[in-house]
């Protein structure tokens, strides 16, 4: 129960990385305003936090799409009037982009920018204001071990997991003084909905690229999430923590 009474923010909760982190925060007694853009798939989530027992209301749900700015502000003004609080916010909405740095059209660089860096900046702005009120809180970013290494073909996906890391970097020195810690997890090939869209063959090569020689598991990025959020962690801020299996890229 290390995340009793913390008031918890998780984007894209309604599957994989989302989920795991939403259900391992449940089970650690947090309680949890979760969004993601299909309704029903957070709902279902909500359900599966709630019979965890880790004492915290049903988690709120909000559907939501990011690629839009509106509702973002409104999602932190109601978890704010139901609770009085935050404590945390997970940044973990995002989409995958895969094309040469050819193919790359001008509405793909818009689209996967408003998911993948402005919509997690203004959560974090957001955020930041409520977390100031109580001195303390805890900002987790979901990056990319392509935001500091690339691959071909991830240009675009890349450079916005790089924008992440500069933002947390940054954040993480604005926000210091404010007791708030911003962090961003690295994860590097993760077994989700995301990674299993690839095709078989690109899939294999990037596990062949994996020193552990397999995926990870979203339940292991979740860990880490938690770790940062909650009470061991009161003084790491500013870091990039690669959840990767020793993945060479
Ligand atoms: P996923 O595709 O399984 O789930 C993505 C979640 O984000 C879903 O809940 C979806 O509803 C939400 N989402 C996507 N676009 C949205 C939008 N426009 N508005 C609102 N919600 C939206 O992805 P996965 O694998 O769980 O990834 C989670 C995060 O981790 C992402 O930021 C991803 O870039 C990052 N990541 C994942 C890796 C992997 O190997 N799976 C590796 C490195 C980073």
């Amino acid at each position: 129960m290390r995340l009793a009474g913390n008031v918890i923010v998780v984007t894209g909760a309604s599957r994989g990385i989302g989920r795991a982190v939403a259900l391992e925060c449940a089970a650690q007694g947090a309680t949890l305003a979760l969004t993601a853009r299909d309704p029903d798939a957070l709902e279902l989530v909500a359900d599966e936090c709630a019979s965890l027992g880790g004492g915290a209301p049903r988690p709120r749900c909000t559907a939501l799409d990011l690629a839009a700015i509106d509702g973002i502000q409104r999602l932190f003004q109601d978890v704010f009037a139901d609770h009085g609080r935050l404590d945390g916010l997970v940044n973990n909405a995002g989409i995958l982009h895969e094309g040469l740095l050819g193919m790359i059209r001008a509405e793909d660089v818009d689209r996967v920018l408003a998911v993948n860096v402005r919509a997690p900046l203004m959560a974090m702005q957001f955020a930041a204001r409520l977390l100031a009120r109580r001195k303390s809180g805890s900002i987790v970013n979901l990056a990319s071990i392509m935001g500091t290494r690339g691959a071909a073909g991830l240009s675009l996906y890349a450079a916005s997991k790089a924008a992440i890391v500069g933002a947390t970097l940054s954040a993480a020195k604005e926000l210091a003084p404010r007791g708030i810690r911003v962090n961003a997890i690295a994860p590097g090939f993760i077994d989700t909905d995301m990674t299993r869209a690839m095709p078989v063959a690109a899939h294999a090569r990037r596990v062949d690229s994996i020193g552990m020689a397999r995926a990870g598991t979203a339940e292991e990025v979740a860990h880490v999430a938690a770790f940062l959020l909650g009470p061991d962690s009161t003084y790491v801020t500013g870091q990039i923590i690669g959840v990767d299996g020793q993945m060479t890229v």
